[in-house]
């Protein structure tokens, strides 16, 4: 056991990232090491969906983790392995500050267990930030640049880089950032489809996918379509953006059918929701922009003055799911 001083002993950080929606994907890798994305990605951050992390010094042998205690946000189910990532990169962390000191780590989310939502985005960022003030402050050295933090991040989970920029954000190469784009307020609804955990990590996913017949032309068909997309937002051109969209998941979820073996996040529930968005979309002329992650649940984003619509949607589909 290390023994803590008085101040050592009431030294807190506490930091709260929020999670991002990928328009166009992260999914295949140049570099599995460092997370390296084969193809550069755009997000929408998302404000309300916000994990916390506090640290705290810790007099033991090894960095531990706890489920954080607090009235607005439920502690993430971390398994061993989920736990051991997170410390490897806290870990990681450590080692750019040279400080070998241990610590505390207790993190929460503020959405439901279980509601099938990747919380390692806004998980990662919160630990990155947390990490690093921390760690700054302990080693008397400036807080590293956002910028910087995202790189950091990024290596812990790839996804997470995204989530220091907000509203919109860009990431290509090994570095992202924030991008001006019309829409800075959009509606965001997820319509759960499944809230049991992933059978197939995206990790894993990342692997998979290279057996793909798909995979060769994946990197320019995803630049293909972020250009499009780039340019369908800037002329307001919101259906467009929704063709765009869909597109662009339904080739991710082709990747994942074609790999060997094959792997599948629809369900027959996720195919009569889809068919029935495209049936709204029909009637109304209008719509959300559709998503879907590495799993079975739908996100949607609204326009601001499709507030009404986003209303009914949700009624809708509230009838047999439970929207977010
Ligand atoms: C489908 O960031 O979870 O959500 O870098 O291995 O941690 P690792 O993968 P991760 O991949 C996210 C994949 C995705 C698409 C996206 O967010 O761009």
């Amino acid at each position: 056991m290390m023994r803590l001083d008085t101040k050592e002993k009431f030294m807190q950080w506490s930091a709260k990232a929020p999670a991002n929606i990928a328009l166009i994907k992260y999914m295949g890798k140049e570099s599995f090491g460092v997370n390296i994305p084969a193809n550069p990605s755009l997000s929408y951050t998302l404000p309300h969906l916000v994990t916390q992390v506090v640290m705290e010094l810790y007099p033991g042998s090894e960095d531990i983790w706890e489920p954080l205690e607090s009235n607005e946000f439920t502690a993430p189910l971390l398994n061993l392995a989920g736990q051991q990532r997170f410390l490897k990169h806290l870990n990681f962390l450590k080692q750019q500050f040279g400080y070998a000191g241990k610590f505390k780590v207790k993190s929460a989310n503020n959405f439901p267990h279980g509601a099938g939502l990747a919380s390692s985005a806004s998980s990662f960022a919160a630990l990155t930030m947390c990490a690093s003030q921390a760690l700054a402050e302990l080693t008397q050295r400036p807080l590293p640049s956002l910028t910087q933090q995202a790189q950091w991040s990024r290596e812990g989970s790839g996804s997470s880089c995204r989530s220091f920029f907000s509203p919109w954000s860009i990431w290509e190469s090994n570095t992202a950032s924030k991008i001006e784009l019309p829409y800075p307020n959009l509606i965001h609804q997820v319509i759960l489809i499944e809230s049991d955990e992933k059978k197939i990590s995206s990790s894993e996913a990342h692997r998979r996918i290279q057996t793909s017949p798909y995979y060769s032309e994946r990197p320019s068909q995803a630049k293909k379509h972020l250009t499009q997309l780039l340019d369908a937002f800037n002329y307001q051109q919101w259906q467009k953006a929704f063709e765009i969209c869909w597109q662009e998941f339904q080739d991710m979820h082709q990747l994942f059918h074609s790999a060997n073996p094959g792997f599948s996040y629809f369900t027959p529930a996720t195919e009569q929701v889809l068919l029935k968005l495209k049936t709204l979309w029909a009637h109304y002329q209008d719509g959300p922009v559709v998503t879907m992650d590495a799993g079975p649940n739908i996100h949607l984003l609204y326009r601001p003055e499709q507030k009404n619509l986003a209303l009914e949607i949700k009624k809708i589909f509230a009838e047999s799911y439970h929207v977010l």
